[in-house]
């Protein structure tokens, strides 16, 4: 029997297609799931010191906000691309790198624009800059088909929103004497979506927007909850909580309006939620307070290799710093949403 040739061609392209289903991870966001992109800018958002990193490969500090992997390189293993996700302005690595998985995220961004000024960090939409510029790197590096392969096939990963009440709504007057809550996170929302409209117009299909952590329960807002006896901050928790509602409002909408896409809510509310309260069912000690120093304030140059108080087993604590989890809790995590939301990519 005769086999036209392209026919062939075509089932072998076929097979090709779904061994590798997704062929890199393309991450957005704030330092949840930066690598080590403000080590490249000027700003006071850094982490690119001891104790940072201490238990990373190697020990060494990166940049990544915690003491070693972070969801984004536990998720890109997990869908069987490599165990760490590096930062696209970082010099040590290339196309050839990226080609497989890059981070655009920076520690300190939101969805809002002022929230990246306060620190002088990169906002949102010029990390979507950096992914075009991406995007021709990546045509010149595989060619034309190959990297058009990439880009639609790859997963995009969105991690950000905390910084924009934590770190702007509720400690800056300019936004909360425009908005109330409800509007500010209507606000929010509204550039998430023109976000990822632009980023599908792109060419992007699989992505995962992720939701809000239990933001009160961050060491740093308890800290500061003294008339709570240092409970976690239950109207944060309920801002989180709707804002994550909102959110899979947003995905529900943008999956019917968008032929193809195929956008997925990642939401780390309720697993991390249950660390905190159930902290021994996973072999932690403690949950109020992070391991670095005081574990009560310090974060980025506050948290450093001086502080005699810095805990020795990060794997006992819920957080590193005040505002950042540890490893560990990446890791249990990132399992969680592989397990309930990026199933669905594999
Ligand atoms: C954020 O700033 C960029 C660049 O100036 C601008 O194009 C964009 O419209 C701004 N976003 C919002 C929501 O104002």
């Amino acid at each position: 029997m005769y086999i036209p040739w392209l026919l062939i061609t075509q089932i072998l392209m076929l097979c090709g297609n779904s061994e590798a289903k997704i062929p890199a991870i393309i991450v957005f966001g704030d330092s949840s799931v930066d690598a080590g992109n403000n080590n490249q800018i000027p700003t006071i958002a850094r982490s690119n010191f001891e104790p940072y990193g201490r238990d990373f490969l190697g020990g060494q500090p990166t940049g990544r906000f915690s003491n070693g992997r972070i969801p984004t390189d536990f998720i890109s293993q997990a869908v069987g691309l490599k165990p760490t996700v590096p930062a696209y302005l970082d010099p040590a690595y290339s196309i050839s790198d990226f080609a497989l998985g890059v981070s655009f995220a920076s520690a300190g961004s939101g969805y809002d624009n002022a929230t990246s000024d306060v620190l002088s960090v990169i906002p949102l939409w010029k990390e979507l800059e950096y992914y075009k510029d991406y995007q021709r790197k990546l045509r010149a590096f595989l060619g034309e088909q190959k990297a058009h392969e990439t880009v639609t096939e790859a997963l995009y990963v969105m991690s950000l929103g905390t910084n924009d009440f934590l770190e702007n709504y509720y400690t800056l007057r300019d936004r909360r004497s425009q908005f109330t809550v409800d509007q500010y996170q209507d606000f929010l929302i509204g550039i998430a979506g023109t976000f990822i409209t632009n980023l599908y117009g792109l060419g992007a299909r699989k992505i995962s927007l992720g939701g809000l952590p239990p933001m009160g329960c961050l060491p740093l807002e308890r800290a500061t909850n003294f008339a709570n006896g240092n409970e976690c901050v239950e109207s944060y928790n309920i801002v989180a909580m709707s804002f994550n509602d909102k959110l899979r409002g947003l995905v529900m909408k943008l999956n019917r309006e968008l032929a193809g896409i195929k956008l997925v809510l990642s939401n780390p509310y309720y697993v991390l939620l249950h660390i905190i309260r159930k902290p021994a069912f996973y072999g932690f000690d403690m949950t109020a307070m992070g391991c670095c120093s005081t574990g009560m304030f310090e974060m980025g140059y506050t948290c450093n290799q001086y502080n005699p108080l810095t805990c020795t087993d990060a794997n006992k604590f819920v957080f590193w710093d005040a505002f950042h989890p540890t490893e560990k809790t990446n890791k249990i995590i990132s399992d969680h949403m592989v397990k309930t939301a990026l199933f669905k990519f594999l």
